[in-house]
């Protein structure tokens, strides 16, 4: 069945407000129709989603945050509730993030919670899932998914789901440079499906979109896009400039 390309660029910890406005300005100017069957999202920082708002709002761009937080208001310093998000017309929220995993401590369960109160909004989550290196070479990578999968999806119903995206990000090949070979890739995001057909039924399994992330770029976002299970990119780094990130998404789309 036809999925249609969701490619994201996840700007992590760069771009302030002005760097956002800067680069949406290029990126929206030169954006080409031929990427119009392939939704387009970007994600800055928090601070800059005021600026990127006003700036997408009459594009095909869609914005998404970072992170958000499972509770709902009051006494939780640093923290952003899905309302603020809404008020700024977010439509998509990164969550599970494997540098959320690992450097801020989120467990699936928190990461499961956090889908739940997305869902709530209207939110449409992008949800991360991958493994490390070591489990990788110690033949973990389908318990860790599965894992992943099961925990994180925990209690979320079949019609959130289908508002959802998931993103198979390896850890090993995150701002590495290392890219999963297509083979890999393809074979992960295979196994990913089979567990969605296991908790939700094949029909909803082949509805998904599942985006591949690591070291995706302009050079090889076309032969990973070809692939049958990915239908989509989660960019960092080769997101960061305009000219680099739309010669990906049009490599994407001829790919596809
Ligand atoms: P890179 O594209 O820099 O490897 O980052 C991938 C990623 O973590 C996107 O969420």
């Amino acid at each position: 069945m036809a999925r249609k390309l969701i490619i994201a660029a996840n700007w992590k910890m760069n771009k302030g407000p002005s760097e956002t406005g800067g680069f949406l300005k290029t990126f929206l100017a030169k954006i080409a129709p031929s990427t119009s069957n392939c939704e387009v999202v970007v994600a800055p920082p928090f601070v800059s989603l005021a600026t990127a708002s006003e700036l997408v709002a009459n594009s095909n761009v869609e914005l998404a945050a970072q992170n958000v937080s499972e509770y709902d208001s009051g006494a939780y310093t640093g923290e952003i509730n899905v309302v603020m998000l809404k008020e700024l017309f977010v439509r998509h929220v990164i969550l599970g993030h494997s540098e959320r995993r690992s450097i801020y401590g989120e467990t699936d369960a928190v990461i499961n919670a956090k889908i739940k109160k997305a869902r709530e909004a209207n939110l449409k989550p992008i949800f991360c899932i991958g493994e490390t290196l070591e489990e990788r070479e110690a033949g973990k990578l389908e318990e860790v998914l599965r894992t992943q999968v099961r925990g994180g999806l925990d209690g979320v119903s079949e019609k959130d789901l289908l508002e959802s995206v998931l993103a198979y990000e390896p850890v090993w090949a995150i701002g590495t440079g290392v890219t999963a070979s297509p083979e890999q890739a393809q074979e992960a995001h295979a196994f990913v499906r089979s567990l969605l057909a296991e908790f939700y039924g094949a029909a909803v399994s082949e509805k998904i979109r599942i985006q591949y992330g690591g070291s995706v770029k302009p050079g090889n976002s076309a032969e990973l896009m070809g692939q049958p299970d990915i239908d989509g990119a989660l960019v960092g780094g080769a997101s960061l400039e305009a000219q680099s990130f739309l010669e990906l998404i049009e490599n994407a789309v001829a790919g596809a």
